[in-house]
């Protein structure tokens, strides 16, 4: 695996790093899948290409914070009136494929929130003219 690796350009250090450093990755991954004992040198081989991929993955560049296709705000709301129409709204707001969790300790205030956006879920045109079940 290192020849090749020099073969394709890399520096005969980055070859050798990057060749143990896989070689040592398949292992974990078909040991993690079949147990250590019995393992095969040449049961690696198999392993490599996904090895790679994912290791090839992993030295992507990631979205940078603030380019994330969700933005955050903070909202307060001062009573459950409140709470119930920023459901509302987000339930109007809504397109469909949202997934939408709510993580709050007990009183909160969750089942508020839940009560107007499905309020605001059936308001939606696209709600109100969806197909319904008959059951
Ligand atoms: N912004 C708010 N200010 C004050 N009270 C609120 C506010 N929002 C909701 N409440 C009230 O707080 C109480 C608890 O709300 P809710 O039942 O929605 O909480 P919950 O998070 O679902 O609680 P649980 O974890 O027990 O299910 C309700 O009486 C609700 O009307
Ligand atoms: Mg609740």
């Amino acid at each position: 695996m290192i020849g090749a690796l020099l073969a394709q350009g890399l520096a005969a250090y980055d070859a050798a790093a990057l060749g143990v450093f896989a070689h040592g990755a398949a292992g974990d991954a078909v040991a993690a899948r079949q147990g250590e004992v019995g393992l095969l040198a040449s049961d690696l081989l198999a392993e490599l290409p996904a090895t790679l991929e994912r290791l090839q993955a992993a030295a992507r560049p990631r979205r940078r914070a603030g380019e994330a296709t969700v933005r955050a705000r903070e909202t307060t709301t001062r009573d459950p009136e409140e709470t119930e129409a920023l459901g509302e709204a987000l339930g109007r707001a809504a397109r469909g494929g949202e997934l939408i969790g709510l993580v709050g300790e007990l009183g909160a205030g969750k089942t508020c929130l839940v009560r107007g956006l499905a309020r605001g879920l059936a308001s939606t045109p696209s709600a109100s003219t969806a197909p319904r079940s008959r059951s």
